[in-house]
């Protein structure tokens, strides 16, 4: 598989997730988090299946598109290590959608940082939330959810946030 084909399947994966998660999350109560904002691609896409909904983005910097980043009350600037606790901390599990898309082409650091997310993202998702990510997350109140239609196992991963 050519490095381009390999891209394109990726970000195949990437969108049928989150169309498959808008509509899960479509009645659930709460905020959507975006994290790693980048260059807004996913960002944009989200706001586009998620009309009205209020969506969080984070990220270390501001690189997004002018069109494509939320108003600046709504973008968090930061490390995660700093941003993410402080909005638990304010807002305990009021997502009902928690996008992770934060890899990097280091690879020991992105499993890393996945390990790390695996911790704090059960205590963004609201009981029954739902969390996507690129990388492999594991924690107990992480159930892992069926394959999504059209996404091959181990492309993207999927969780919904336990109740307790
Ligand atoms: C793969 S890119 C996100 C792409 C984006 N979702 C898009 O569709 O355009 C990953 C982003 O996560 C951010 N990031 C990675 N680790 C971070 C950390 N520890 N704290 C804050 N931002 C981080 C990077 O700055 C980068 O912009």
């Amino acid at each position: 598989v050519s490095r381009l084909d390999s891209f394109i399947r990726r970000l195949q994966a990437q969108r049928a997730v989150l169309d498959w998660a808008a509509t899960v999350v479509r009645n659930l109560p709460g905020v959507a988090l975006e994290l790693g904002l980048g260059n807004g691609r996913t960002f944009s896409h989200l706001r586009e299946k998620l009309p009205g909904r209020e969506i969080f983005a984070f990220d270390r910097a501001d690189n997004a598109h002018p069109d494509s980043k939320p108003p600046a009350s709504h973008l968090i600037l930061g490390e995660f290590s700093e941003t993410l606790p402080a909005f638990a901390k304010r807002h305990p599990r009021a997502a009902c959608l928690v996008h992770c898309d934060t890899g990097s082409g280091d690879v020991a650091a992105t499993a890393r940082q996945a390990e790390w997310l695996s911790g704090i993202a059960p205590l963004l998702a609201c009981p029954g939330g739902l969390v996507l990510s690129d990388q492999p997350l594991l924690h107990p109140a992480l159930v892992s959810c069926p394959a999504v239609k059209d996404v091959p196992q181990g492309r993207y991963f999927v969780y919904t946030a336990s109740p307790g």
